[in-house]
């Protein structure tokens, strides 16, 4: 490397194995299914992790014991324990599977840790918790209610506009509860309140799903928020995910509606449950007239209701909730944390930019919920607008990128006076505020951004000598975590804003350095699965909001890269096991319906947002720099089958895995024979994407390996000039093929580069996120997210494993070339 770069800080805390600080042995970190102290899981063998701490050197964990029992004495006591896994000469401290008596639905269990080490060190955890879910549907006596009347739904275009609904329910308790618990399914998004106070602190709960297969419900434990007396639940209901965001092309499921239980326990082992049904009160006649995730929420404070989630609030003027139809999906509990304000930001200028107009500039291209602090006059609407830029004369935002989105907040004041507003049921991706309808000026202060997405941890910091590269890491992180919403989205600004498959394929890996997101990609997994149609096709957006089966492969190999990520990078082999038959009903599908001669034949998107050859284009349409189709799929199928092999080893099924890698052998050499000129050593039309994907894929028959690498470092250096020339597929191997075939120099050389095309480009334009597009400067608007994860390929991995050199062992079934 010509320049060296120092990696001055690197913080990496994954899996169980983190072993550092602290005077002595401690055993921190515990988690149950991967979460804290969590409530509702609902799988019948829980698996426990946990870390240890300690000063020393080179200290292995040699021996663990975990005690469960159904009360916090109990297992003091070690008493009445339901489980004592008893000392087990192991170093697992990743994903232990209970193996006890069997668990019972929504009972609390409480548990403990003991660890051995090879330094004689013996350490206990503190005692954690978790609590099952509801595990029988019998065990729910909660109706779906909401108000079932569409007449106040409106429509402006396409455009949904439907105002949120408030439900609540008194009741009464003749003491205080031993234990109160609340199951409830608000969908779309949902805000519970119990005696006004609001229960968590989730945001847009739940997650989304595809909802006619599985619709999530969340677990609280409430009963601090409980009294002896009279006592009120009350929720707010939102459009969410259910309502479509728009009329058609989108699909969507219906009116909000909530089921909602609360199962309460006296000392005396007294049970009863307040649950969702037609003696509750609905109104939407509330301040919210309208929400939606693309166009903004209108908040008329004239509509306030008051204390109504408080008992003896008057309710008269309210309607009997009424009985909804059912989600056609089962009742699950939620398998991933919800949404949260992560992290809260300040603008860095207020500018009056004429026309009674004010752009607050919030310096970093953010996602999630402006909360504002401002004066008003009674009756007149406080309007508030956001984008990613601004036009050219710096005093309009840029909003034709968002298509038909109208991301428009509006806020009517009661009264004279000031006020604090944040919108409950919509979030947006923007840096900069317009807003209008003052007459004073605002100041920095009025203003908190507050920057919401799955509440998952930070495992990973990275800063190095080289600022730009330092800038680069900085703008992934920004847009990684600004596209998580339940779902990885392919952009939190337009009117899209879904589940885009091959946006991930290897993303999610880069991500997984940085976040602890193992559990929002299972659940998307999970999504995926559910999306497929009956003869296995897989929807490239997951869920199905858009329903689209391409049949294509590059797409859903994200399905099966991050299913093998869930495992190499957070020992979770769950989703393996789980989803095996469905991968497997998909590999069928596609090798009998579009494998012609062992060549996939069906490609849909090609090597999308590769540089094109003039600015204003989204898309090239020089034959000469688009890689052919069956390339693409051919060389990403043979690695699905590679990964099948593996996953049906896992499965124990290893005739599966001998039918794919009899099959991988038939593709690879049909791909050489129709693709490869040994001649010239060149894929097909001489590509860097074509060879590289042959190259990193293991397609290129032996011995030649440098020479195909070769024609990938001279197109490279001649043709691109030291650039990138890949789009979404390519990019997923530049950097890793770059090193690992000896091009290091112009790896380093790429990511450093401040030119078009690259990512140090889109910063001397003033990117703080990543581009969806190498030109999204000049490109046209139609497709030019200015938050788009996709073209970070495999930079991430680059970053921690060669530049950091923090790299998983090979597992014994095989490492990741994906
Ligand atoms: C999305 C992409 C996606 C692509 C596929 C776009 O509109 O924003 O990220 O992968 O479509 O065609």
């Amino acid at each position: 490397m010509k320049k060296s770069i120092l990696i001055s800080l690197l913080a990496l805390l994954m899996m169980g194995c983190q072993v550092s600080g602290g005077s002595s042995l401690k055993v921190e970190e515990t988690t149950v299914e991967m979460r804290k102290n969590p409530e509702g899981v609902a799988v019948s063998a829980p698996r426990f992790s946990w870390q240890l701490v300690t000063d020393k050197q080179d200290v292995m964990q040699t021996a663990y014991q975990i005690e469960v029992a159904d009360s916090e004495k109990g297992l003091q006591a070690g008493s009445g324990l339901v489980w004592n896994s008893g000392r087990v000469e192991s170093g697992q401290s990743v994903l232990v599977k209970y193996a006890g008596a069997s668990l019972e639905s929504g009972q609390k269990y409480w548990w403990r840790v003991t660890v051995w080490t090879n330094t004689g060190d013996k350490a206990q955890s503190s005692i954690q918790y978790w609590s099952m879910a509801l595990l029988d549907s019998s065990d729910w006596k909660a109706g779906w209610i909401g108000l079932n009347d569409s007449t106040n739904l409106k429509l402006d275009g396409e455009r949904t506009i439907l105002p949120a609904r408030y439900l609540r329910k008194e009741f009464d308790l003749p003491s205080q509860p031993k234990r109160a618990v609340l199951y409830v399914s608000g969908v779309g998004s949902s805000v519970c309140y119990m005696n006004g106070e609001r229960i968590g602190n989730d945001v847009f709960g739940p997650l989304p799903t595809w909802y006619d297969a599985s619709v999530s419900y969340l677990t609280y434990d409430v009963t601090p928020l409980l009294k002896s007396g009279t006592n009120t639940i009350g929720v707010a209901l939102g459009n969410g995910r259910y309502l479509s965001m728009r009329a058609n092309g989108m699909v969507g499921f219906g009116l909000p509606r909530l089921m909602a239980q609360l199962n309460i326990e006296y000392d005396n082992g007294e049970t009863v449950s307040v649950a969702s049904d037609d003696s509750w009160k609905v109104t939407n006649c509330g301040p919210i007239t309208a929400n939606n995730e693309f166009d903004g929420e209108w908040y008329d404070a004239r509509l306030e209701l008051g204390k109504w989630a408080e008992s003896g609030y008057d309710d008269s003027g309210w309607k009997p909730a009424e009985r909804m139809e059912a989600p056609k999906g089962k009742l699950v509990a939620q398998l991933s944390p919800s949404l949260k304000v992560m992290e809260e930001i300040k603008p860095i200028s207020v500018k009056s930019v004429g026309d009674g107009r004010y752009i607050v500039d919030m310096g970093q291209n953010m996602v999630g919920i402006q909360q504002v602090k401002l004066r008003g006059k009674k009756d007149k609407p406080i309007t508030m607008r956001f984008a990613e830029v601004l036009k050219d004369n710096g005093t309009e935002l840029y909003l034709d990128n968002l298509r038909s989105a109208l991301v428009t907040d509006i806020y009517t004041p009661a009264a004279d006076g000031e006020f604090v507003w944040e919108p409950l049921f919509v979030y947006h991706g923007f840096r900069f505020m317009e807003i209008s309808g003052l007459d004073y000026e605002p100041a920095a202060d009025d203003f908190i951004g507050k920057v919401v997405y799955d509440e998952m941890a930070t495992n990973g910091t990275f800063e190095t000598s080289e600022e730009l590269i330092n800038r680069i890491h900085k703008n992934a992180y920004w847009g990684i975590r600004g596209n998580y919403r339940g779902m990885p989205t392919d952009c939190p600004q337009r009117d899209e804003r879904l589940g885009w498959l091959g946006d991930r394929t290897t993303g999610a890996y880069g991500e997984s350095f940085i976040f602890g997101n193992a559990l929002m990609y299972k659940k998307w997994l999970v999504d995926i699965e559910e999306s497929m149609n009956e003869n296995g096709s897989i929807s490239v957006v997951s869920p199905r909001y858009w329903t689209i089966f391409h049949d294509d492969v590059t797409w859903p190999a994200a399905y099966f890269y991050v299913a093998d990520m869930l495992y190499r990078q957070f020992g979770d082999d769950s989703s393996i096991k789980e989803r095996y038959p469905s991968m497997k009903r998909w590999v069928n599908h596609m090798t009998e319906t579009k494998m012609k001669d062992y060549i996939l034949v069906k490609d849909e998107y090609g090597d999308w947002c590769m540089p094109p050859e003039s600015p204003e284009l989204i898309h090239s349409e020089d034959p000469a720099r688009k890689t052919n189709g069956e390339v693409l799929s051919t060389t990403v199928f043979y690695s699905i089958l590679q990964l099948m092999e593996k996953f049906a080893q896992m499965n124990g099924l290893p005739a599966d895995a001998e039918e794919y890698a009899a099959l991988a052998i038939k593709v690879k050499d049909a791909y050489n024979k129709k693709f490869f000129n040994t001649e010239t050593a060149q894929y097909d039309n001489n590509t860097v994407t074509a060879n590289l994907l042959s190259l990193r894929l293991g397609l290129v028959p032996d011995g030649y390996e440098d020479k195909v690498f070769a024609n990938v470092v001279e197109k490279t250096e001649k043709d691109c000039k030291g650039h990138v020339s890949a789009g979404v597929l390519g990019i997923q191997h530049l950097m890793r093929g770059l090193t690992e075939y000896g091009g290091l120099e112009l790896a380093y050389k790429i990511v450093t580069n401040d030119t078009y095309p690259s990512w140090g480009y889109m910063i001397k334009k003033g990117a703080t996120t990543i581009w969806e597009l190498w030109n999204g400067d000049t490109a046209n608007p139609a497709m030019n997210s200015r938050n788009h994860v996709m073209l970070l390929g495999d930079l991430l991995i680059w970053f921690y494993e060669d530049l950091a050199g923090i790299k998983m062992l090979p597992l014994p079934s095989g490492s990741s070339r994906f």
